[in-house]
């Protein structure tokens, strides 16, 4: 049996501001969100006056992971720092329940693996690929990791499971475990090696050198763009680590998914090139994503009003 760690004084006091007493949370243990490696998320009931509730989001840790009260802590001061931009869901506030320190989130309504897996379901009659749908997605998610790189950061976590989903078409990227902060002169992070990290998304450099830039968040796009037009396939799914890496290091890569369209999957295949420098930035593949929404919304109205004649 472990022992709960105490919540250290120094985080309660540097976040006391957003400390929720758990007193004023439901939690509602039916309604499970959605489970990580490190955390289930349940809905629950904000009741922040008599009169006011709301409903959220609440990410209670695995109690036997050893060092979940040191992630708790690091994603907490992460999530602080890119709380308010509109396609991040970040951390609102911090509650200990039941002695277990969790965060708190607006509630979303599912995340984007689910929500692209329904499309296999037998009685889904719905068109596939909805691209314009699709497209607005990458375009929220390439905002929220240009603002991430701004602030100096790496998500090494970028996978459709971590981006969440409102109906009928807003994606915010969460998760924050793995976020760390790069350093300033060479703009890389070198991760420690007992970290458990997501090896299907990463590129050789992460891989075989543990380094982690921009540019490993951008590979990890790519990968995330073959999972949507893959309707959730695993990638490398015949594959174990060392297949994998031989695979990558031969300069071979994921098939193209049938249902992806030329230009989209130009933007994908950019993403992994073996060199980091000729990957593109953030900024130039939400830019080249812009430019594609611009021509299908013009093709839209083309065909609108041809239809109209
Ligand atoms: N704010 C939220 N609203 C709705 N579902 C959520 C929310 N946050 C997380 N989830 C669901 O819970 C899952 C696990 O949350 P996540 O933060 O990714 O935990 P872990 O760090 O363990 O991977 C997500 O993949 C998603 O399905
Ligand atoms: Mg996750």
């Amino acid at each position: 049996m472990l022992t709960k760690p105490p919540v250290s004084r120094q985080i309660t006091d540097a976040y006391n501001n957003i400390f929720i007493a758990e007193t004023k949370i439901i939690v509602n243990f039916e309604k499970i969100l959605g489970k990580g490696s490190t955390a289930t998320v349940y809905a629950a009931v904000f009741e922040e006056s008599k009169s006011v509730t709301k409903q959220i989001a609440i990410k209670i840790p695995i109690q036997t992971r050893m060092d979940y009260f040191e992630e708790f802590c690091h994603e907490l001061k992460i999530t602080t720092i890119l709380k308010n931009h509109s396609t991040i869901c970040a951390a609102t506030s911090w509650t200990l329940y039941r002695e277990l320190p969790c965060l708190i989130f607006e509630k979303m309504d599912t995340d984007l693996l689910s929500f692209v897996k329904r499309y296999n379901e037998p009685q889904n009659v719905e068109e596939f690929p909805p691209t314009k749908l699709f497209l607005q997605f990458l375009w929220q998610i390439s905002d929220a990791l240009n603002f991430i790189a701004s602030k100096k950061l790496v998500h090494r976590d970028v996978a459709a499971r971590n981006i969440l989903i409102a109906y009928p078409n807003i994606a915010k990227i969460s998760d924050f475990g793995l976020c760390s902060e790069f350093d300033e002169s060479s703009s890389m992070y070198l991760s420690s090696l007992y970290k458990k990290l997501p090896i299907k998304w990463l590129p050789i450099e992460s891989l075989s050198e543990r380094i982690f830039t921009e540019k490993s968040d951008v590979w990890s796009f790519g990968i995330l763009m073959f999972e949507i037009w893959t309707k959730g396939e695993l990638p490398y799914k015949n594959l174990n680590y060392n297949e994998q890496l031989e695979f990558l290091k031969s300069g071979q890569r994921l098939s193209v998914p049938n249902e992806m369209r030329d230009d989209i999957a130009a933007i994908m295949i950019s993403c992994w090139n073996e060199k980091q420098n000729l990957r593109p930035t953030f900024k130039e593949i939400k830019q080249s994503i812009e430019n594609i929404l611009e021509k299908e919304t013009v093709n839209y109205g083309y065909l609108f009003y041809k239809s109209e004649e």
